[in-house]
């Protein structure tokens, strides 16, 4: 019998997994991108799992950091480099628009739901560049108020004139990446930012409507659960309107990473997460998920939503390491890729050599899986495990028509014996200690899946060609 078939095999995987990694997230979701083909379909196929009835949401990448010691702040395993000069930012704006305009004629002129600005770090855009992609975006989609747009960065960057020129453009939500507020903790990183960084940005968001969101990390040397309560409380103070709490992820070659050892023990690290938690919790906060809070009288982010919800959700990005998810239907399930990775890749494949005619179905995919039908259900489940949609057993069976509580009777079996899970109103959640190692648990359910695409896959599932993050 497989190990996963019973509540004992779970349970048995679950102790061998937990608290190897510190709540290592799966950035891509179901299937890592251990998986994926490495193959360059052409827009048309890329692009053909696109519903008109559903909702549109597009993410745009912009890869560069201001530069760190260590190396990209010792922690981040994103899709980006340091910036080294403000032509490299033009030409890649450059590349960026060619895909731009090859992706929206395919697309049509849609209605976008959201819009997302991630990286590296989108601030380091000047003001001009900010309205520039910003037009170039307008001439290409209808982009109304209600769309949910968020720009990330760095504290620093967000100066008073980024800011204005955010608030110009429509930008409605902004995600602070201030990770700790402890300037000693902070010195690992080798970030420079001040507390007035973060506050202005919050206070600035105030006045013009802009919900501000401040993205923290649990888990670094010497951090102790007293040090994230006194953050949620500075940024409760400061009146920011969301708070994400990212157990620290290690992986690859990160300075982090050659430094485990010294890092806080999983236990530790475990208890200030879900210590933060219950801080947010008392303060007013909702949670949105297991790193997702927001002020209670504030509805739910709807990135968070369309990110969770792939169902119903369209996800098109653009720009190098852009991830995109379309998830077609059950009959016809669709696919998710990965677009190149560095400057030099990305521009071969916008250029147009000199005299040739360009190619209007080129894309600038690395990296592609295509879903099975039991793939779907696993990322609605994983997905929903997060919450908001939270997983429920009657969406399930509308959606599916079978029976969630049938479908994983082990895992919720042995999750329940632990304490990490209870069914509320038809519904799993994960509760206690559970809700820290959401990202083992999710592995778990995913494993016999995951075992079929190894075998299928061969000894190139084991070269790594991704980060399985
Ligand atoms: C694309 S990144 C950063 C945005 C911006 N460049 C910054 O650093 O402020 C989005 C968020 O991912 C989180 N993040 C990045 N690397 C992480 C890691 N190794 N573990 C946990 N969270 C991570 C950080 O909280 C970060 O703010
Ligand atoms: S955490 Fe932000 S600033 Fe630091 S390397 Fe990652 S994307 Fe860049």
């Amino acid at each position: 019998m497989p190990l996963l078939a019973t509540a004992e095999g779970v349970s048995q995987y679950l102790d061998r997994h937990i608290g190897r990694e510190p709540g290592t997230k799966i950035q891509y979701g179901h299937p890592s991108p251990r998986f994926w083909q490495r193959r360059q379909p052409p827009l048309s196929e890329a692009l053909a799992p696109v519903d008109a009835q559903r909702s549109l949401n597009f993410y745009v990448h912009i890869p560069f950091c201001p530069p760190t010691e260590p190396e990209a702040c010792g922690f981040c395993l994103f899709a980006r480099e340091d910036f080294r000069s403000y032509a490299h930012v033009e030409a890649y704006l450059a590349d960026l628009y060619a895909e731009l305009d090859r992706v929206a004629a395919r697309l049509g002129r849609r209605t976008l739901k959201t819009l997302y600005f991630g990286g590296g770090t989108p601030n380091v855009l000047h003001e001009a560049s900010i309205h520039e992609v910003f037009d170039r975006l307008h001439e290409k989609f209808d982009i109304p108020k209600s769309c949910e747009t968020t720009f990330e960065g760095t504290p620093g960057l967000f100066t008073p004139g980024r800011l204005e020129a955010l608030a110009a453009v429509g930008v409605n939500r902004i995600s602070v990446g201030a990770q700790t507020l402890q300037s000693h903790l902070i010195a690992y990183s080798g970030r420079t930012q001040r507390h007035e960084h973060i506050q202005r940005t919050a206070t600035f968001c105030r006045e013009h409507g802009i919900h501000c969101s401040v993205d923290l990390i649990t888990g670094w040397f010497e951090q102790t659960p007293a040090d994230v309560v006194a953050d949620i409380a500075l940024l409760d103070d400061w009146g920011v309107d969301g708070i994400v709490n990212h157990p620290l992820t290690l992986g690859g070659d990160s300075a982090f990473a050659r430094r485990k050892h010294e890092l806080p023990p999983v236990e530790v690290t475990r208890d200030a997460f879900l210590g933060g938690r219950d801080a947010l919790l008392a303060r007013g906060f909702r949670a949105d998920g297991y790193t997702d809070y927001c002020r209670s009288h504030l509805p739910p982010v709807q990135f968070l939503e369309m990110y969770r919800d792939v169902l119903h959700n369209d996800r098109v990005g653009i720009g190098y390491g852009a991830n995109s998810l379309l998830s077609g239907t059950h009959a016809a399930p669709g696919h998710t890729y990965k677009n190149v990775v560095g400057r030099e890749a990305y521009h071969a494949r916008n250029a147009t050599p000199a005299g040739a005619p360009a190619d209007a179905d080129a894309s600038c995919i690395d990296a592609i899986f295509t879903f099975d039908a039991i793939d779907l259900r696993l990322i609605y489940v994983l997905k929903g495990l997060e919450g908001c949609p939270w997983l429920d057993a009657t969406d399930y069976a509308r959606e599916f028509g079978r029976d969630l509580a049938r479908d994983f009777a082990p895992w919720w079996e042995a999750l329940s014996a632990r304490g990490w899970l209870a069914w509320n109103d038809g519904r799993p959640m994960l509760q206690g200690a559970g809700i820290f190692y959401t990202s083992e648990i999710q592995r778990c359910l995913s494993e016999p899946r995951n075992g079929v695409l190894r075998r299928a896959a061969g000894p190139q599932a084991d070269m790594g060609l991704h980060a399985d993050i």
